[in-house]
């Protein structure tokens, strides 16, 4: 415990990546806790890694949650500088680097995870109903090619019960809710609207998640009319709250040209505060792992190109006037950094993390800072659309 890395024990490429722990701000600084491998893995954490993977992934996804609910995460508390912080529509972030939805559906460990190091945290999707989700198994591991099969469908305790724990947080930081469905809802807009309503005023931002390609139909609202009809009314909501939260909208990477144009302009014109890119695929491109034609949403390594392309054509479209959040792959600080050229003000990650666990999180954010030191940017917000 309290073992600081040697340099030796780092491997070559994070060796010429390392700062020196002085170009964080102080009392800041990645702070690892336990002796290191090379690449700067922590043993504890592999370790828990290699136990946890030998479950069946739905099961070691609940143990996970349930080790860090128990304080068996990294906690290297928040993490900035003055290059890393930012803010993206309006909220403040100490760093660019968030988790994406999905990974905590019912919002049982926001604390613990507002602990981690991340710039922010979204939970959910939530739905206005508790629902099931789809029959097992439903969440696949794809080792070999870095990358993870979901087909979940929503599953949640519904809006009541997280906005509950939502009210009950006690760690400061930016937190999120992915706002989804229910599958048998009769309006699946007003959906969204409601589950809004019930807990917009407990966090920082909404997603508006017609991007999951788990509920059938779902990604029909991404049509023109539709997105536009389900986006008013959840501006509708938003605006007859106390604190109204600012408003995200999350796509899918599979939408052709035509689609995204027209998507960012009902975004435009609804007054979306951020575009979320990307969702999972559908496409299985690449693959190796005989998992492959899983049904469901691919997302990790393989998501990374694709995500990013859509991410430049986005921000291509809407000519910086609407940020972006750019999500699909991420596993490095090169590819964060990748993305926040291609457009990003801020990005997330969720698979990687199945992969590396949350010490990832302390590595990405020294990469990223090391990578914008040497473009010579000041701070993160000056290399956004840099290459888009
Ligand atoms: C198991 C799993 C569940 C997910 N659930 C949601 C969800 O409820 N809402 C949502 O908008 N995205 C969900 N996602 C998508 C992620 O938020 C993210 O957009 C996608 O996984 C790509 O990022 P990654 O490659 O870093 O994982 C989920 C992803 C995974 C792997």
């Amino acid at each position: 415990m309290g073992v600081q890395p040697r340099r030796r024990q780092f491997s070559a490429p994070l060796q010429t990546l390392a700062p020196r722990r002085s170009r964080l701000a102080p009392g800041s600084a990645p702070r690892p806790r336990w002796p290191c491998l090379p690449g700067g893995h922590h043993v504890i954490e592999r370790l828990g890694l290699r136990a946890l993977h030998a479950f069946e992934p739905e099961r070691a996804h609940g143990l996970a949650l349930a080790a860090l609910r128990a304080g068996l995460a990294p906690k290297p508390g928040p993490i900035t500088s003055p290059r890393l912080a930012t803010s993206v529509a309006g909220i403040d972030l100490p760093n660019p680097l968030g988790l994406a939805a999905g990974f905590d559906k019912n919002a049982v460990a926001i604390n613990p995870l507002l602990r981690t190091g991340l710039g922010f945290v979204e939970v959910g999707a939530a739905t206005p109903r508790p629902q099931p989700g789809n029959p097992k198994p439903r969440l696949f591991r794809l080792t070999g090619d870095r990358a993870v099969i979901n087909r979940f469908g929503f599953n949640n305790e519904g809006v009541e019960a997280i906005a509950a724990r939502l009210a009950a947080r006690r760690e400061q930081g930016v937190l999120g809710l992915n706002l989804g469905a229910n599958k048998d809802s009769a309006d699946r807009a007003a959906d969204f609207a409601d589950v809004l309503q019930k807990s917009g005023e407990l966090v920082d931002f909404v997603t508006v998640n017609v991007s999951s390609p788990n509920t059938e139909k779902l990604r029909d609202l991404q049509g023109a009319e539709a997105l536009s009809r389900l986006l008013s009314g959840v501006m509708e909501a938003r605006d007859g709250l106390a604190k109204p939260p600012k408003v995200f909208l999350k796509i899918a990477p599979d939408l052709d040209t035509s689609e995204l144009a027209e998507l960012c302009s009902v975004a435009e014109a609804a007054g979306i505060d951020a575009i979320v890119a990307t969702n999972t695929t559908l496409g299985r491109e690449g693959l190796t792992d005989p998992q492959a034609n899983e049904a469901g949403g691919l997302s990790g390594a393989p998501l990374f190109e694709g995500s990013t392309a859509v991410l430049r054509e986005v921000r291509g479209l809407t000519g910086g006037r609407i940020p972006l959040i750019g999500v699909g792959g991420i596993g490095s600080g090169a590819q964060a950094y990748a993305k926040v050229r291609a457009g990003a003000s801020a990005v997330q990650l969720y698979s990687a993390l199945v992969y590396e666990g949350l010490g990832l999180v302390p590595r990405i954010l020294t990469e990223l800072e090391t990578l914008l030191e040497r473009d010579g940017f000041a701070t993160v917000t000056d290399a956004v659309g840099v290459d888009a």
